[in-house]
C-alpha cells in the first residue's frame, strides 16, 4: 500500500527472489568466466562456456523485470541506510545491464547467430559492424571484471554492517 512510505521493515517476496536468483546467477556466471581463464579447453570449461552467453541473457532479461519491479515498490521498499549504500546500489543496476549489452552490440556486429535456448537473438550476417565489434571487445569483459569486483564489495559491505544492528540490513534482503 501506497501510504505506508518506506514503512516496511523488508523488501518484497517477488524483491527477495529476484534479488537472490539474480545473486545464484551471477555466481554461476563467475564460474563459467574462472573456468574459461584457468581451465580452458578442459572438458569442464568447454560444458560450461556455451552457459555463459545463456545464463548471461537470462539475466540481461531478469534485469528489466527488476527494475520495473523495484520502480513500482519504490515507496513500499526499505529506504537505504546511507547515500554511499544508494548510489552503490544504483551502480550494480547500471553495470549489471551495461555489461551483457555491450556482449549483445559485439555479437550482433559480429554478424554470428545467437540462439537463446531456439529463439534467435542475433542473426548470421556477412555485414560486420566494426565499431560494435570494438565496443564489446574493449568493454564487455573489462567492465565484466569491474561488476565482479563491486559485487565482492556489495558482500563484504553487507556482512559487515552486520557488526552494528542498526545498520544490519541482511535480514531484510
Ligand atoms: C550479466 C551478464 C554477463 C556478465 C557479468 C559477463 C561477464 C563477462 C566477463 C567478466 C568476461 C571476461 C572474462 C575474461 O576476461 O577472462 C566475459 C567474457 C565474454 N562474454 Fe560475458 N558476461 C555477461 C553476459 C554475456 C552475454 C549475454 C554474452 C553473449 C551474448 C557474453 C559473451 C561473452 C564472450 C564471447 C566472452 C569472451 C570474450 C571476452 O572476454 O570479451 N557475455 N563476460
Ligand atoms: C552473497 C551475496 C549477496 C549478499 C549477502 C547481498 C546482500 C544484500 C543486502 C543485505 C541488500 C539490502 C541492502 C539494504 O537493505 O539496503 C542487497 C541489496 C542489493 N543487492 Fe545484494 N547481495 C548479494 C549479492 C548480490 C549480487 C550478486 C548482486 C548483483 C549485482 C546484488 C545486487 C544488489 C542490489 C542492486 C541491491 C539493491 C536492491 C534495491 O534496493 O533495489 N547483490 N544485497
Amino acid at each position: 500500500m501506497r501510504s505506508f512510505s518506506h514503512a516496511q521493515t523488508r523488501y518484497d517476496g517477488v524483491s527477495r527472489f529476484l534479488h537472490w536468483l539474480m545473486a545464484v546467477g551471477f555466481g554461476v556466471m563467475l564460474v563459467t568466466i574462472l573456468a574459461r581463464r584457468f581451465a580452458d579447453e578442459t572438458p569442464f570449461s568447454d560444458a560450461l562456456w556455451p552457459w555463459h552467453r545463456l545464463i548471461g541473457f537470462t539475466l540481461f532479461l531478469l534485469w528489466w523485470i527488476r527494475v520495473l519491479w523495484a520502480w513500482k515498490m519504490r515507496e513500499e521498499s526499505p529506504e537505504a541506510i546511507s547515500t554511499f549504500a544508494l548510489w552503490g546500489h544504483r551502480l550494480l543496476y547500471l553495470f549489471m545491464v551495461v555489461v551483457p549489452c555491450m556482449a549483445l552490440f559485439r555479437q550482433y556486429g559480429s554478424g554470428r547467430a545467437f540462439d537463446y535456448f531456439g529463439i534467435p537473438i542475433t542473426q548470421a550476417s556477412d555485414n560486420k559492424v566494426e565499431w560494435m565489434v570494438a565496443l564489446g571487445n574493449n568493454w564487455h569483459g573489462n567492465l565484466g571484471i569491474v561488476l565482479f569486483i563491486a559485487i565482492f564489495m556489495h558482500i563484504v559491505l553487507a556482512y559487515w554492517h552486520r557488526r552494528n544492528p542498526a545498520t544490519d540490513v541482511l535480514g531484510r534482503m
